[in-house]
């Protein structure tokens, strides 16, 4: 897949680009990730690229034309077919969810518009953008640390990206619960003991203890989570079990 991301701040980039997973997926040609500076498009001769907005009001607007500009910058190196989805980082957008990072996984490419300040000229936005996404209800400076949580967030998806012992772990949140709690050595840590189960060997007993410690933890932390699950009557009965408990 390819990421290609319209930004003020290309620099905020840089570390993300190159550490991690998310480093190792542009090493192994998985993924690419191109910064592209939108001030650099700038026909202006102080390569201004905002402005105030019209009708008054704090803060300033990015203007249409090195927005526009960075766009057709982009676009010009893909064919027709091949052409990148746009998603605007705003949080007026759609809130970013699991299904719908998978949903964008199996995009080739796509093209992020990271705004600053007040916004971006609403003429850029209707002639460029497919989709907005917003990361969550609040309301950050800007589109980059966003650009960043999607991405991250796509790409651990891509197959191939996550070895075998990191993609084996099942995932809070694909599966509608929240994980169970993860122990490593040593057995006992100041005094704290690993649950026994865990050392038993026996594999039957531990899937079950930890189906019961997902359930616990999502009743306990994310009970909303629960409606949209899917459980089994065997899980039924352990949450009944559970709130008779608590
Ligand atoms: N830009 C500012 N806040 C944002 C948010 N919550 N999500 C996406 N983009 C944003």
């Amino acid at each position: 897949m390819k990421i290609e991301i319209l930004t003020l701040f290309p620099e905020m980039f840089e570390t993300f680009k190159s550490s991690s997973i998310v480093g190792r997926a542009v090493e192994k040609k998985l993924i690419s990730i191109q910064t592209h500076n939108i001030r650099g498009f700038s026909d202006n001769k102080h390569k201004q690229a905002d402005d105030y907005p019209y009708g008054g009001g704090a803060g300033m607007v990015l203007m249409p034309q090195p927005v526009s500009d960075a766009f057709r910058y982009v676009f010009s190196r893909y064919s027709e077919e091949q052409k990148p989805m746009v998603i605007y980082l705003s949080p007026q957008g759609k809130v970013l969810t699991q299904k719908l990072a998978r949903q964008l996984s199996k995009e080739t490419a796509l093209i992020l518009l990271c705004g600053h300040y007040e916004g971006i000229d609403q003429r850029a936005i209707d002639r460029f953008v497919d989709m907005e996404v917003s990361i969550g209800d609040y309301v950050l400076t800007g589109g980059e640390l966003p650009a960043m949580v999607l991405t991250d967030c796509i790409v651990r998806l891509i197959p191939g990206v996550l070895g075998s012992s990191e993609s084996i772990v099942e995932e809070s949140h694909s599966a509608g619960l929240l994980e169970y709690p993860q122990y490593t050595r040593p057995a006992v840590y100041d005094g704290d003991a690993v649950p026994e189960v865990l050392l038993s060997g026996n594999h039957k007993e531990i899937e079950k203890w930890r189906r019961m410690q997902s359930l616990k933890n999502t009743l306990q932390k994310r009970p909303d989570l629960l409606d949209k699950a899917v459980l089994t009557t065997e899980d039924l009965s352990m949450l009944k079990e559970l709130k008779n408990s608590l």
